[in-house]
C-alpha cells in the first residue's frame, strides 16, 4: 500500500469511475427503451384517439391545462380527468361552457360536435391509461 496518493491512483479512479457510470447510464437507457413501449399505452392508439389528440392540439387545450404535468397552470390537470369525472361528464362539461359563474375562471366553448366530443373523450381515456407510476398523485390532478 503506497503511502501517498499517486498520479496513477488518481487516474485509475478517474477512468474507473467514468467507465462505471457510462456503463451504468447505458444500462438505464437500455432499460428505459425496453419498458417504455409497454408503459406508454401505444398499442391502444386507434383512429378515435388520434382524432381526439388532433382536436386537443388545434384547440390549444394545453394553453390553459396540463396533461400529465405538461402545459399551463391556469386550469386543472386533465391526464386523469377521465378517471375523475367519466366520459359523460366531460362531454356535458364541454357543451356547458362557459359557465359564467362569477369569480370562477372561465373556459371557452369550442362548439365540438358529438363525434368530436366522443373522440376527445377517447383521447382523455387513453391518456389516463398510460402507466405513469401513479402520477398525478391524487385524483384531483
Ligand atoms: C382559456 C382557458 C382554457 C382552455 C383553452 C381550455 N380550458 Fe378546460 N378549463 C378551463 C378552466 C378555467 C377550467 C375549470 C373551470 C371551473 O372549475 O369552473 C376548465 C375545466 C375543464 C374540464 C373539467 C375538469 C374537471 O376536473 O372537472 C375539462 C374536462 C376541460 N376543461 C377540458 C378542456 C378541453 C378538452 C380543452 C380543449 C378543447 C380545454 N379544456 C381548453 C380553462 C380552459
Amino acid at each position: 500500500m503506497p503511502e501517498s496518493f499517486t498520479k496513477s491512483m488518481a487516474r485509475n479512479i478517474y477512468i474507473g469511475g467514468s467507465v462505471f457510470f457510462i456503463l451504468f447510464f447505458l444500462g438505464l437507457t437500455y432499460h428505459t427503451e425496453k419498458v417504455l413501449p409497454e408503459r406508454d399505452n401505444r398499442v391502444n392508439i386507434n383512429e378515435q384517439v388520434a382524432l381526439g389528440k388532433h382536436i386537443w392540439e388545434v384547440n390549444n387545450c394545453i394553453g390553459c391545462h396540463t396533461l400529465l404535468g405538461e402545459g399551463a397552470y391556469y386550469a386543472p390537470e386533465l391526464g386523469n380527468v377521465y378517471q375523475r369525472r367519466g366520459g359523460e361528464f366531460i362531454k356535458a362539461w364541454m357543451k356547458a361552457m362557459p359557465t359564467n359563474a362569477p369569480g370562477r375562471r372561465q373556459m371557452p366553448n369550442f362548439n365540438l360536435d358529438e363525434n368530436q366530443l366522443d373522440a376527445l373523450v377517447e383521447f382523455l381515456k387513453w391518456t389516463g391509461e398510460i402507466n405513469t407510476s401513479n402520477w398525478p398523485p391524487n385524483i384531483e390532478g
